[in-house]
């Protein structure tokens, strides 16, 4: 029986095989490719999307190991903040937002899983300080150097949502 998978708001019935790595049925089944491929063996985080809420690595997760998460991508993320109406007029996430006006991507590979990851943890800590995004964001390689815009983003994130009180969602 085909496995059921919530992704960004919609349940998919999914063809691929249950021991499919989550990050091949994104990109091949779902034709979203935000997630990326970068090691395969969870040491850069590019792969990274949210599951109910927390960053995961789908490039080492099978499928079937969450058939029952509310799984978001990037391409998600947006309606986790602004809802479904919102996003789909273009608004941005804070952090989307915040990575633009700080002009953090150089060629922007990783930068779909360090947003991913900086959602997770402003889920789970809304104001942290700047050792702790440092220590947060340690996992996710950027071979371009972008780390200090990094950081600098996640700051402005922050500060955006805590003032309209509003977290970065993501748990839909
Ligand atoms: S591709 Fe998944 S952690 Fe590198
Ligand atoms: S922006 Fe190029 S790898 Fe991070």
């Amino acid at each position: 029986m085909a496995i059921r998978l919530s992704v960004n708001g919609k349940t998919h019935a999914i063809t691929a095989p249950p021991d499919t790595m989550l990050l091949y049925v994104l990109r091949d089944e779902l034709d979203l490719r935000g997630p990326k491929f970068g090691c395969g063996l969870s040491q850069c985080g590019a792969c990274a999307v949210l599951s109910n809420g927390q960053q995961i690595r789908s490039c080492v997760t099978p499928v079937k190991n969450v058939k029952s998460a509310k799984i978001v991508t990037i391409e998600g993320l947006p309606a986790t903040y602004h809802g479904k109406r919102k996003a789909a007029q273009g608004h941005l996430h804070p952090l989307q937002q915040a990575w633009i006006d700080h002009q953090v991507a150089q060629c922007g590979y990783c930068q779909d899983g360090m947003m991913i990851q900086a959602a997770s943890l402003l889920n789970s800590n809304p104001r942290p300080t700047e050792a702790q995004i440092k220590s947060n964001m340690n996992g996710h390689l950027c071979r371009c150097g972008t780390y200090f815009r990094i950081i600098d983003a996640i700051k402005e994130a922050s500060r955006v949502m805590s003032s309209t009180g509003a977290k970065s969602g993501a748990k839909r």
